[in-house]
């Protein structure tokens, strides 16, 4: 998928750039971007919007990947941003990335990060609970500025990779209950708080959706609140967002539909809902975090140490893992892999690919057919654009690994490698302890 490709010398090439000088060049693991694959992912969203007719603000969920020159791009392709905390908010700021078009999260935005979004004057603050919202109330008079807002529901639609199941009493850390009636008390609240200015309601129902019944059922859910709202507290919102949580291919036999298919099953079932209400069409915000990076990103790993267990397993190291992947052994993950510099032999050997970490959950793949495999070989797994870089750790003490990005034959560094002064630098010895004996 995307610019990649097996080139004539029978490497993975990506981007234009082959893995192999990639490796030589940077050294691994190494994480692979293919920019022209994300740019594209963007291009779908907006055009899929436009299609639409409606109103809309896309916003990149940089959660999934979030460093200064990620912004740039998202900035460059006219997405908007959403962000958690107050490390994402800052290097979305370092970026130069335009704050009214930063939309702010958590369930649990600490005075200090409310303070500093106020202070920079972003787009939005999704609102969470009644806590955040009369903290953010506080601040926000405190600081005579008014703030713009959207309250988080909880759909009562819960999600899960496949399926979706319905919920009477959603059980989640998240939002106000549409069931309960804290959404609607909500509304009442906010309205009568003179520094918030409320756009709106959120609601997000999952992540890694392959279908779009979840995503018509919520718009069925916040229609029906907004019409509520509407009839009875005479509030009419300008703004619904419906979240993220598009799904992309990981290994054959994923099927996730295109972006512009999971766009018009929401923008279908606003238009239909709100029309047929006669409420004014809203302007759709939504926020994709994995499709726009996740199948762009590519990990490039060397391979160590094997050992064979004869007719048991097949055990091939590379010198990554669970530090620079941690979603196989956090959510189970599964991950295709090849050999990148020898792409076109064939497979001959079913192994598994053991991380370097000491514990044994440390397990990239567990099942990957591969030519036979030398120590030395290049291994490249896919689809580890989202949620990889985002969530690595230093684990062991070991070093995180740079990010490359690659278009037109070029390789830019956007995230250096992690030096041992990185690993070490902030630790402290006490004067007490520094005798040497
Ligand atoms: N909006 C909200 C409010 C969210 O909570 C999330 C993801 C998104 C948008 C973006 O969802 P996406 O389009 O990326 O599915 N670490 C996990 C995924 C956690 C997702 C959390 N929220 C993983 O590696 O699978």
């Amino acid at each position: 998928h995307g610019t990649s490709k097996i080139n004539q010398r029978g490497h993975l090439e990506i981007g234009g750039v082959d893995t192999t000088e990639l490796a030589e060049r940077f050294g691994t693991p190494l994480y692979i971007m293919d920019e022209a694959l994300v740019r594209q992912r963007c291009r779908e969203y907006v055009e899929a919007f436009r299609a639409s007719g409606l109103k809309f603000q896309v916003a990149y969920a940089s959660k999934a990947f979030c460093v200064m020159a990620m912004c740039r791009l998202v900035e460059e392709e006219g997405l908007s941003l959403d962000v958690v905390s107050d490390g994402e908010l800052y290097t979305a700021l370092q970026a130069g990335f335009p704050p009214e078009r930063i939309h702010f999260h958590g369930n649990n935005k600490t005075p200090q990060e409310i303070g500093m979004a106020i202070d920079a004057k972003i787009g939005c603050f999704v609102v969470d609970n009644f806590v955040e919202m009369n903290m953010l109330h506080a601040i926000a008079d405190e600081k005579r500025q008014k703030v713009k807002v959207l309250l988080r529901i909880t759909p009562g639609v819960e999600a899960h990779t496949h399926e979706y199941i319905s919920t009477g009493q959603t059980d989640s850390k998240f939002g106000f209950d549409l069931e309960n009636g804290a959404a609607f008390e909500a509304v009442k609240q906010a309205t009568a708080l003179p520094q918030l200015e409320l756009l709106g309601v959120h609601s997000h129902i999952g992540s890694q959706i392959f279908e779009t019944a979840g995503f018509r059922m919520a718009v069925d859910k916040v229609t029906e609140f907004v019409i509520k709202v509407r009839d009875e507290l005479d509030v009419v919102f300008p703004v619904v967002n419906l979240g993220g949580g598009f799904g992309i291919r990981y290994v054959e036999g994923d099927t996730p539909l295109p972006v512009s298919e999971y766009v018009k099953a929401i923008t279908d079932a606003v238009i239909s809902n709100f029309s047929r209400a006669g409420y004014p069409l809203p302007e759709i915000w939504t926020e994709p975090g994995r499709s726009i990076v996740g199948e762009a990103g590519t990990t490039l790993y060397t391979v160590g140490t094997h050992k064979d267990i004869p007719g048991v397993r097949k055990y091939v190291s590379v010198d990554g893992g669970m530090t620079d992947n941690p979603r196989p052994a956090l959510y189970e993950a599964v991950y295709e892999a090849m050999l990148a510099n020898r792409g076109k032999e064939a497979n001959e050997e079913l192994v598994s690919i053991a991380g370097k970490c000491c514990e044994s959950g440390d397990m990239l793949i567990w099942d990957v057919q591969l030519p036979k495999v030398r120590t030395g070989d290049l291994l490249a797994v896919a689809s580890t654009g989202a949620y990889n870089y985002a969530m690595a750790s230093n684990y062991n003490r070991i070093r995180r690994p740079a990010v490359v990005f690659v278009q037109n034959g070029q390789a830019d560094v956007v995230v250096k490698r992690e030096s041992f002064e990185d690993i070490a630098g902030n630790d402290v010895v006490p004067e007490r302890m520094k005798q040497v004996s």
